[in-house]
């Protein structure tokens, strides 16, 4: 009897063990992979991409039309071990009858936790105050001294009120927090409910909020959302956190807006590029706490959510339902 022939799988980097076990089993596939956790050099992932049937990649991969011509007509599924799909080039994507495979839910909870740790970490501006433990700056307790502004009676304004924002205002509400604004698309009265959020354009939640954190997705509409135009309405007592994508936020636009004292201070998970370089002038200010893009980062979490990952994969080479397909 003649062997069925092995599908190519091309991963662009190690998975946790979880993801690993289960493309490990599965005997209708050669998987190949890239073997460092740096981001695969672009040549490495047009190369290794060639006649692949699936490719399991991450945030870090451009999949564009130069990828996809050189990955040819036999692949069938793109999977990305992200909820975040702005890396790919979806028309395109969806034109070659792809089918693709992204994370959605399984990541919400450590994400929601990571954007309240920054927020908390950025009013109460716990860098700051770590660091003047360490270098002398502590002479004695004062009334004024390592100030910041906190969550009780205040106004949260979240930009995008999806998975993860309703994740964050749900952790927020039990610190006292007066009132909720949200900005999106359009109303989610049912969403809403829970925090009695009021939908607000754009302009409002900047003026009227107290703290602002931005869970959107990217999109040509939410790309350089938060500018100059936003930075000034905000309160100059006001806190800005991002979680989403670097590409939201204009950095230069809010640089000066940190710099100047026209908002109090910014907390980002994510930037633009990433990593940050060292000379970067966000870096110079006191009143910037930036992490690099740690949202989802928990054991538990990665596990599961490369084990997703994988399952997309698999169920998508073998025509079945994916457990989370991003509809195109
Ligand atoms: P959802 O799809 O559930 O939420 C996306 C939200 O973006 C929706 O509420 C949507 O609004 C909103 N949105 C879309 N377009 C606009 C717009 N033009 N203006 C304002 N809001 C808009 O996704 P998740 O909550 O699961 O994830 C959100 C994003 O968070 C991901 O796309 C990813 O970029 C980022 N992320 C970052 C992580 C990190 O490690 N820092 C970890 C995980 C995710 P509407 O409700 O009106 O459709
Ligand atoms: C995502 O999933 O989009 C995050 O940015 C990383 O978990």
């Amino acid at each position: 009897m003649k062997a069925a022939r092995l599908m190519k799988v091309f991963v662009t980097g190690p998975l946790p063990a979880e993801g690993r076990a289960a493309l490990a089993q599965a005997k209708d596939c050669e998987v190949e992979q890239w073997n460092s956790d740096d981001p695969i050099p672009r040549k490495d992932l047009e190369e290794g991409v060639v006649g692949a049937h699936g490719l399991l990649c991450r945030l870090t991969d451009r999949v564009d039309k130069k990828l996809l011509d050189a990955a040819g007509a036999n692949l069938r599924v793109v999977s990305t071990l992200s909820v975040g799909v702005d890396h790919l080039a979806l028309d395109e994507i969806k034109s070659r009858g792809i089918r693709v495979g992204y994370t959605p839910g399984v990541l919400t909870d450590a994400t929601a936790e990571l954007a309240v740790s920054l927020l908390l970490t950025t009013c109460r501006r716990l860098p700051e105050a770590i660091e003047e433990v360490k270098n002398g700056g502590w002479s004695s307790w004062s009334p004024l001294w390592m100030c910041g502004y906190g969550l009780s009676q205040s106004t949260v304004g979240i930009v995008g009120l999806g998975r993860i924002g309703q994740a964050i205002a749900r952790r927020l509400k039990p610190f006292g927090v007066q009132r909720f604004l949200y900005a999106g698309r359009q109303p989610k009265p049912q969403e809403a409910a829970e925090f009695q959020a009021e939908f607000v354009p754009i302009t409002q939640l900047a003026a009227e909020s107290d703290f602002i954190v931005v869970s959107c997705s990217l999109t040509p509409a939410t790309r350089g959302l938060c500018g100059k135009d936003f930075f000034q309405k905000m309160k100059n007592t006001a806190v800005f956190v991002n979680i989403s994508r670097g590409d939201v936020v204009n950095q230069e636009d809010l640089y000066q807006a940190l710099a100047s004292g026209q908002i109090a201070a910014a907390g980002l998970d994510v930037t633009t590029p990433e990593p940050l370089p060292l000379s970067h002038p966000l870096l110079t200010l006191k009143n910037c706490v930036i992490l690099p893009h740690i949202g989802s980062a928990t054991y538990k979490t990665r596990n599961t959510m490369s084990l997703l990952a994988a399952n997309n994969l698999l169920a998508g080479l073998r025509g079945e339902p994916m457990p989370s397909e991003l509809k195109l």
